[in-house]
């Protein structure tokens, strides 16, 4: 069976218990084979566009917000933003419109003005449309994230985009292509890199205290059982069996869908196109049990193909000779776990079930920690003392400008705090965000390069290279910050438009005129 007659029959058999087309899978991706391995071709840039490694825009001094999408995830973005100074919250916006106006809670208890409201399929066109945004904060289904964000970027807006960004490789492409063409930044929401043990652990490899760091392993293990049925359903008769988006995405799509959390923090600390690139893949899963019986009890008819094994597991090689390996499983009952973990030369982290690091005598006292105890070697982990004493050590900067924040703030224990503070940080002062469309591409692809070698009996799969020829011209991964002078200033400024924002809503009582207008609508509806 050739390639092609594989991919007819598994479209076909999608919709035996499906009504729409697999989308890890696009139609525009080319291969070819070459010595038994799938190669994935990269379109060639087009004429006059450039990277956008490292791009920088004009510094935003308020940035102005539209956030789409306001499920379960959304509001507590909204909420987080309203402890960012110099973030003004123009637009809500979200299918439902009662879930966008229940996110003014937020403003109001913030003391910030109301922000405009919209709703409805189509609705995120018109936020778009506004002369008044700088940024579109996406956190859709997943089939809404592309749609979304590519009008936000033709209209003009930077963009962020909740995880997995893009769904297959035409989304990937896309966006690359806007983002080097608009010269606008396009930002995957990746908030496991700023968890508190990766960004330090990053800190360390960074810094040699792991050697050179040969492999990484992450994962999403996260039952969602308890979650399947919440998520949103869509009325629009593609989901006639109300399964929600994300039972039916799985359903529907073979490959790692959700391979981000696991993959970014690996990636960053690989310095995947700052040095390194992704060159193969492998992909393998077990059947599909649980999915397939929670539709079949759900819908009382059989599902003869649910596309997502239970468990899937992506090994990946790079150019240098380092190896990935990603685990997906929102199925059976396991502890949550992302894996995370670093094996070096000289030393090993990892974060699930327990957070530790293994270092001898010898690499420790090199890291700049004198071990209170002798006997120390790699085969057991650092004592709590030693352990306490790296990671003071090496805290992460990050950690240290916002930690505190973080804290009160939370949203996953203070890591979704990091991220957003990251990134209007970097917008307030002109800097390049921390993850670009080329990490956004590389770590999304998984779900369509896992889905071609898994159709083709696991056969290796090349990656395309998303920079399209520019992946090692960067020298490893680096957060950018402005020098302390122009940080200052920009922070003054930040503060000084948050005082403003709120001094204007107490003072033309903008909350209370919002009350009345809500009667007066009420009353109105009654009649
Ligand atoms: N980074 C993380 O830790 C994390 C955690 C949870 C979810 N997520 C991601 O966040 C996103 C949302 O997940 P969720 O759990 O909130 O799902 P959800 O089903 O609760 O919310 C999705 C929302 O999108 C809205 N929507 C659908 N079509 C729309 C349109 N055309 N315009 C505007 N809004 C529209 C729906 O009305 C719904 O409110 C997903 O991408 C998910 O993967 C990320």
């Amino acid at each position: 069976m050739n390639f092609k007659h594989i991919l007819t029959v598994s479209v076909a058999v999608v919709f035996s218990c499906a009504t729409s087309l697999a989308q890890s899978l696009s139609p525009s991706t080319k291969t070819h084979w070459d010595k038994g391995t799938l190669v994935v071709e990269s379109p060639a840039r087009p004429a006059g566009q450039q990277n956008v490694l490292g791009l920088t825009a004009p510094k935003i001094s308020t940035v102005r917000v539209a956030f789409v999408g306001l499920g379960m995830r959304g509001p507590g973005a909204v909420e987080r933003f309203t402890h960012i100074p110099g973030v003004q919250i123009v637009a809500l916006c979200d299918y439902v419109e009662a879930r966008a106006e229940g996110c003014q809670k937020y403003l109001r208890s913030a003391g910030l003005p109301p922000a405009d409201i919209y709703s409805g399929e189509k609705g995120y066109e018109e936020v778009c449309k506004r002369a008044d945004i700088d940024l579109v904060y996406v956190a859709t289904d997943w089939d809404h994230h592309f749609p979304v964000a590519k009008c936000a970027l033709e209209n003009g807006k930077h963009t962020a985009i909740e995880v997995p960004s893009a769904m297959n490789l035409e989304q990937c492409w896309e966006l690359i292509d806007l983002s080097e063409k608009t010269r606008l930044h396009c930002m995957i929401l990746e908030n496991c890199c700023y968890d508190w043990y990766e960004l330090n652990t990053l800190n360390m490899a960074q810094q040699g205290v792991f050697g050179e760091v040969l492999r990484g392993e992450g994962a999403y293990i996260h039952n969602l059982d308890d979650f399947w049925d919440y998520y949103w359903k869509n009325p629009d008769g593609s989901d006639p069996d109300k399964l929600g988006w994300r039972m039916k995405y799985n359903m529907e799509n073979r490959g790692d869908v959700y391979a981000t959390h696991g993959l970014g923090p690996v990636a960053l600390a690989m310095n995947i196109h700052r040095g390194d690139r992704f060159t193969t893949l492998v992909a393998m899963d077990t059947k599909s049990a649980h999915g397939k019986e929670y539709v079949e009890k759900k819908t009382g008819k059989p599902c003869t193909n649910y596309r997502n094994g239970d468990q899937t597991t992506t090994l990946m090689r790079t150019q240098d000779g380092k190896v990935v390996e990603i685990q997906h499983n929102v199925m059976n009952p396991q502890p949550y776990n992302r894996l995370y973990k670093l094996t070096g030369t000289k030393g090993y982290a990892t974060k699930y079930p327990e957070q530790h690091y293994a270092l001898d005598k010898s690499q420790l006292t090199a890291s700049g920690v004198a071990p209170k105890v002798d006997d120390l070697s790699s085969h057991g982990f650092l004592p709590a003392a030693e352990q306490q004493a790296l990671v003071a050590k090496y805290t992460h900067p990050i950690i240290k400008k916002y930690g505190e924040m973080a804290q009160k703030v939370g949203g996953h224990g203070g890591m979704d705090f990091f991220m957003d503070a990251r990134l209007i940080y970097c917008l307030q002062n002109g800097l390049p965000l921390d993850m670009d469309v080329y990490d956004l591409a590389e770590w999304c692809c998984l779900a369509e390069l896992g889905s071609l070698s898994m159709d083709n009996n696991c056969c290796a799969v090349a990656f395309p290279d998303f920079t399209r020829g520019y992946w090692n011209v960067q020298n490893g991964y680096q957060f950018a910050w402005a020098n302390p002078a122009e940080e200052a200033i920009a922070e003054a400024a930040a503060i000084a438009s948050t005082e403003a924002q709120k001094a204007d809503c107490a003072k033309r009582k903008l909350w209370e005129k919002y009350d009345k207008a809500k009667e007066k609508a009420a009353k109105k509806a009654k009649k």
